[in-house]
């Protein structure tokens, strides 16, 4: 495994496999997982006493720990579930190694669990990550979720993960409350999920580049992106789709 420091100290990864870094090195590893994923996922939920996140993949484990940090540092009193597939068994497995942020220390024990079983479990948090396809595990899995982290690699080198039945899957388990969070800004990551229900807002700020989240329900402290226009504008979009990606 090939570990890169990024723009903000923190430590992500190459995948010569997928020909990209794990997280965007220039915005910084732990910077990315907070801003584009985590923030919004409490800042949209702060009223749930138990929160359920489904964390698309695992990979090095940044956006569960980012959360676990986040949870305990500003919502001790909520409790966590996490759900999190990941293809990938030895990369988790190798996980005690990895060279994690400081703020991560307390979280030493949880990464030892993950690496060894899979689960963690104590009395505000339960983490599950599963060695399983994600396509699989989102069309098995049940369940009212609260958030999906949409972090797997990009579009056009793991479109399988991007597609319009795909986010018809997490829209089934997102329901009327749920929020997807992404760092993908294409249009047609943005159309798979508006075709399955959802408004899509445009998550900006400084210190990253822009993302999406994602809701059923309107939101009003995220500027809203008018998708009809975005389709007017560009007549030939297509969201990806299954059949497409038959080799
Ligand atoms: C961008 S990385 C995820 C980074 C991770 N969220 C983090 O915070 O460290 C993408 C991950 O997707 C995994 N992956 C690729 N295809 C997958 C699939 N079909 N199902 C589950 N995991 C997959 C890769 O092994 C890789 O670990």
């Amino acid at each position: 495994m090939n570990w890169i420091q990024s723009k903000d100290g923190s430590y992500t990864a190459y995948s010569a496999q997928y020909d990209e870094h794990y997280h965007s090195t220039k915005d910084g590893a732990l910077n990315e997982s907070l801003k584009k994923h985590v923030e919004p996922a409490f800042a949209l939920h702060c009223d749930k006493e138990h929160l359920k996140i489904i964390d698309i993949c695992f990979g090095l484990g940044l956006n569960t720990l980012a959360t676990l940090y986040y949870r305990d540092t500003y919502f001790p009193n909520m409790t966590l579930e996490i759900y999190s597939p990941e293809l990938d068994g030895e990369l988790v497995a190798s996980l005690v190694d990895f060279p994690y942020p400081e703020i991560f220390e307390p979280y030493r024990n949880v990464i030892a669990d993950l690496a060894a079983s899979g689960e963690h479990e104590d009395d505000r948090t339960r983490i599950t990550v599963e060695i399983t396809d994600a396509r699989v595990a989102m069309r098995e899995l049940a369940g009212v979720w609260n958030v999906c982290y949409q972090d797997a690699f990009s579009p056009s080198s793991n479109p399988a993960l991007w597609t319009r039945e795909y986010f018809a899957d997490i829209a089934r388990l997102m329901r009327d409350e749920g929020i997807v969070t992404t760092y993908s800004t294409a249009l047609a990551t943005r159309l798979a999920l508006y075709e399955n229900g959802f408004n899509i807002y445009l998550n900006q700020g400084e210190g990253y580049r822009s993302a999406t989240v994602a809701s059923v329900r309107e939101l009003e402290d995220f500027e809203k992106v008018d998708m009809e226009h975005k389709i007017r504008c560009n007549l030939n979009i297509m969201s990806l789709r299954d059949v497409n990606q038959l080799k």
